[in-house]
């Protein structure tokens, strides 16, 4: 089909109310599992000598929403499951304070395979693993991205902004609307922060509500 042919094609499909073309879910899960596979074994960086199992991530393919944290800790690293532990299940509840279940949504990390003692990520690792990302993230194609801590924002965001400023604002990455909260595990060692987190978590689902 000529580029002119497919530009008309495209036309009649928005007169047909048709403004987006999605990949079939099928097809995304499909090449979810063969990126996957792809890089289970990788060998990048420094992580991949305490591997247990890599955390790819989980979810819908066709996710509306992804849910980016930092790094596998003990219980990721022995399930290839991001957020099962502690975190996690107060990642949970978080999602479901905004009527939002955890399988409606895709989670990964930032980096897939634990750094050891749940130490931060180092940059180099996190370099590393950015790529798997970001190719991740193509693949599923979310609306809407949240950010959980300040590792996850800086690195997705690339810059070394506090945590508030990141809350602050609403920011884009790879296009997508991206909106930055704190990570469960802090706020499971600082209670105090829960209001404005829960603040955060309104907002997102202001327009999470808007794509359903
Ligand atoms: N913390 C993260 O950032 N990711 C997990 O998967 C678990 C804990």
């Amino acid at each position: 089909m000529s580029i002119s042919a497919l530009r008309q094609y495209l036309e009649l499909l928005k007169y047909s109310g048709i403004k987006e073309l999605y990949r079939p879910k099928s097809q995304k899960a499909a090449l979810l599992a063969k990126h996957q596979e792809g890089y289970s074994n990788c060998t990048l960086c420094p992580l991949h000598t305490g591997r247990i199992r890599f955390v790819y991530g989980e979810g819908i393919p066709d996710a509306l929403a992804m849910v980016i944290g930092e790094g596998p800790g003990e219980q990721e690293n022995l399930t290839g499951r991001p957020f099962v532990g502690a975190a996690g299940g107060l990642l949970d509840k978080m999602l479901l304070a905004i009527n939002i279940k955890r399988e409606d949504v895709y989670i990964a990390n930032i980096v897939k395979c634990r750094p050891p003692g749940n130490r931060n990520p180092e940059s180099n690792e996190r370099l590393a693993c950015m790529p798997y990302l970001v190719e991740q993230i193509e693949i599923i194609q979310p609306k809407l991205i949240l950010i959980l801590g300040l590792v996850a924002a800086q690195t997705l965001l690339a810059n070394t902004n506090t945590l508030g400023w990141h809350r602050e604002q609403t920011h884009s990455f790879l296009g997508i609307p991206a909106y930055v909260t704190y990570h469960p595990a802090a706020l499971l060692r600082n209670p105090n922060w829960k209001k404005p987190a829960w603040e955060d978590l309104q907002a997102f689902q202001k327009v999470y509500q808007k794509l359903v």
